[in-house]
Formats: C-alpha cells, structure tokens, sequence
C-alpha cells in the first residue's frame, strides 16, 4: 500500500510566525527521500497553512505524485488547470472548520462535481474525491467520472472502542464496492502509528493520505524516521 505524506502543517507552523521556515519544499522532498510515494496538499480557499507559491514550487520540485486537496469552486478549479497536480482530490469545505469535516456529499453537489471533474480531467488531472464510507456516495463517484475515491477513515478513527469494528467494516465495505466499480481507492483522515494496522490489511485500497500523525511525530523525531516509520506500517 503506497504513502502520500500530507504536509500542509508544515505550512501551519510557518504561519504560526508568518515566517519562511519550515519550508514545505524541503519537506517533501524529505518525505520523498524517506519512501513516500506522494505529497498531498490542501490549498484552502483562506490559504491558512498553504499558499499559491507552495503549490507552485511543488508542481516543480515533487517527483513522486502531487496530490492537491481542494474545494469543486471555479477559482479553485482555475488554480489545477494552471499549476496541472497530478492529482486533484475535491473535498467539501468550512471556512471555520479546524480540518475537514466528512467527505463530500456526491449527490447533493452533482452539477459542481461533474463539471469540475470533466475540466480536470480534460486536461489531463487525475481526480480523487473524498466520500464518507457510504456506497451511494461510491455509485455517485463512479457515475460523476472520477478516477478514485479516497474513502474517509475518520469516523473510524474516532470511534469509541465499542463501534471501531462497524466503523472499520463500513470502510472495507466501501472500498470493496468502489474497486469492483472500477474506481482506484484511496484512503484517509485521522489515522495514526496506533490505529492504522485494520485499515493497512485492507487490500483493495490502494493508496493513504496521512498528515497531522506523520508531522506530529515529525516535529519530535524528525521528518525522514517518522516518514520511514510509516511506511514499514504499510508494507
Ligand atoms: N484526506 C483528506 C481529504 C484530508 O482533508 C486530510 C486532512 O487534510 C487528510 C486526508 C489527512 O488527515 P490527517 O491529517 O488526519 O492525517
């Protein structure tokens, strides 16, 4: 199962001090160096950790997979077509929200999703979209166009230990469905060095998105051991 490692609070501390260090580059490139086969972003619409130019030099500089999480709006949609990530990831969007919350609801965006999904994918991006465990969200991926779909682990990862088996089967049950319909699976949200292990030894999923663990760990150990940790998780 492959690792793309989620930097953007790298960028939270640069902007803790409205500094230029830590530098989000050299941080993917650090990640890269240590084994992680992507380097996704979330470029939000109030750029609160990363910016335009982060993006940019990262178009430039990534040699893995660029994976830019972001809302389906139209500036947002302008911003992929000129910068071409390999991958785009649309995510539903708060501006208040802490870190996002739930995946995005397919059906009730269907204009939005499709039209932002046919232009991505015309020119050539990938497109991810982030859906909670929920087949009908997996039907309405697969018949908006998208590629993949990253199945939300949150609800997993924050269940109590009463409910974590029935969170953990919605997951398996999900990817399972969007394999068989064709759809690449991606996963993430919440997961750590202490829960990931059910998720890993889930085989039709593909590929994990994890941030704040990875960094967390990081800001203690350092970025190349807590990268190289992660990924001897996922083997
Ligand atoms: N996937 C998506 C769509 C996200 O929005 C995030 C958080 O930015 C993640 C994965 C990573 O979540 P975490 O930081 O909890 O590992």
């Amino acid at each position: 199962m492959r690792l793309a490692v989620n930097i953007d609070h790298i960028a939270t501390i640069r902007e803790a001090r409205k500094a230029r260090e830590p530098e989000p580059i050299a941080a993917a490139l650090l990640a890269e160096l240590a084994g992680a086969q992507g380097i996704t972003v979330h470029l939000r619409g109030d750029r609160r950790h990363i910016k335009d130019r982060d993006v940019e030099l990262l178009r430039q500089m990534v040699a893995t997979k660029l994976n830019i999480e972001m809302a389906a709006t139209e500036e947002m949609t302008g911003i992929a077509l000129r910068v071409r990530p390999d991958q785009v990831t649309l995510v539903p969007e708060q501006p208040h929200e802490i870190t996002t919350q739930g995946g995005l609801d397919v059906v009730a965006n269907r204009a939005a999703v499709i039209g932002a999904t046919r232009r991505l994918r015309e020119a050539g991006i990938r497109v991810s979209i982030f859906i909670d465990p929920d087949e009908a969200q997996v039907a309405a991926s697969k018949e908006v166009g998208a590629d993949a779909v990253e199945i939300n682990t949150g609800g997993y990862a924050d269940a109590s230990p009463s409910s974590r088996a029935a969170r953990l089967a919605e997951v398996r049950r999900s990817a399972e469905a969007a394999s068989a319909s064709g759809l690449e699976v991606l996963a993430g949200h919440g997961l750590t060095y202490f829960n990931i292990g059910p998720v890993a030894s889930i085989r039709t999923i593909e590929e994990l998105n994890i941030g704040h663990s990875i960094i967390s760990r990081a800001s203690l150990v350092g970025l190349e051991r807590a990268v190289r940790e992660m990924v001897e998780l996922l083997r």
